[in-house]
């Protein structure tokens, strides 16, 4: 299984030179070059200019490199699009759709700017429609040449848009929240959680992020290099769930138990759908220690 982890997204504003060149040394698994919400309107060409010029000269290392654009119904969105699209980055993250035609939209727009089948599209959950729409929005995954492979929650937005209140523990927000998840896990998409605006609050992110990764989220979309590390610790399998997870694998592998579709490890029952799930395990930390040598 090819699997590239991405427990920390960090977003920077594409206006900022000094953050893109921060980026470059930073321990994100993803950055998110933002065209949109960061840079104020008459910042939108230099910031196009500045992040399409840096992803085209690379340096980024093993970090996947996303552009956020602005809509497509915006002045400055096709002009994005069609600059990330020739600057080849990881993924290019499309703001405010409300329905698969959105997506489709984004998928035309990339495959007419010629951009590589390496260049993957995400795309944020924010609007209320979206919510309604989860369904059918992250099932244009399965639509012929769709690049679709994530969902990333704009809960700012959200919060703007239905005037909820929110609480530590995202009471109001709990819908869409599993409800993304559940759209991503239907169509095998990867699903980022939204970001914790107090990035002073060191705790209050670990308890946010502890929580996005118990509701089933990859990773955590962040707004300050500061929230990285503990992002990446959080959404790491820990050492015991490893062990446990070999265990299963090879258990599964004894002849004796060629076949089975259930045995008892340890006292326990445990299933092939458990050895499906520890494969999984083993391959993301496979895949993070190969990045990561002594994590874990
Ligand atoms: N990406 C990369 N580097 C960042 C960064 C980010 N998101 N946020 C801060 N830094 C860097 C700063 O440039 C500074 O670097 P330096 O010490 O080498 O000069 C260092 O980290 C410390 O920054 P700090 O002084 O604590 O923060 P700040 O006041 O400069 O910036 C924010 C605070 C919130 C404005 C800034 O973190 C930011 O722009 N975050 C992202 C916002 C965004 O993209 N929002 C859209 C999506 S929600
Ligand atoms: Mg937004």
């Amino acid at each position: 299984m090819l699997f590239r982890p991405t427990r920390s997204a960090l977003y920077m504003p594409g206006s900022n030179v000094r953050a893109l060149e921060k980026a470059k040394t930073l321990d994100a698994d993803a950055v998110i070059l933002d065209l949109e919400d960061a840079v104020a309107p008459d910042l939108k060409a230099v910031a196009r200019a500045q992040v399409c010029g840096a992803v085209a000269a690379g340096g980024f290392g093993h970090r996947q490199v996303v552009i956020r654009i602005n809509a497509l119904d915006t002045p400055w969105g096709k002009y994005d699009l069609e600059a990330a699209a020739a600057a080849k980055p990881d993924a290019v993250l499309v703001p405010k759709p409300n329905d698969a035609s959105d997506i489709e939209r984004a998928n035309d727009g990339l495959r007419r700017a010629g951009a590589p089948d390496t260049v993957a599209l995400w795309a944020m959950v924010e609007t209320p429609l979206a919510i309604l729409n989860l369904r059918e929005l992250a099932g244009a995954a399965k639509h012929a040449g769709s690049r679709l492979s994530c969902l990333v929650l704009g809960t700012n937005d959200l919060v703007k848009e239905t005037r909820i209140e929110l609480d530590a523990a995202r009471t109001a927000a709990l819908f869409w929240l599993s409800a993304s998840v559940t759209a991503a896990s239907a169509f095998g998409l990867t699903v980022l959680d939204g970001v914790y605006n107090n990035f002073k609050d060191n705790e209050g992110l670990e308890r946010e992020a502890r929580q996005g990764r118990m509701l089933g989220f990859d990773g955590k979309t962040l707004i300050h290099p500061d929230q990285i590390k503990a992002s990446n610790r959080i959404f790491s399998p820990d050492a015991e769930e490893v062990v446990w997870a070999r265990k299963i694998i090879a258990a599964f592998d004894l002849p004796e138990h060629q076949g089975k579709g259930v045995i008892t490890l340890e006292g326990r029952m445990v299933e092939l759908l458990h050895a499906e799930s520890a494969r999984r395990t083993v391959a993301i930390a496979e895949a993070i220690a190969a990045r990561m040598p002594t994590s874990l």
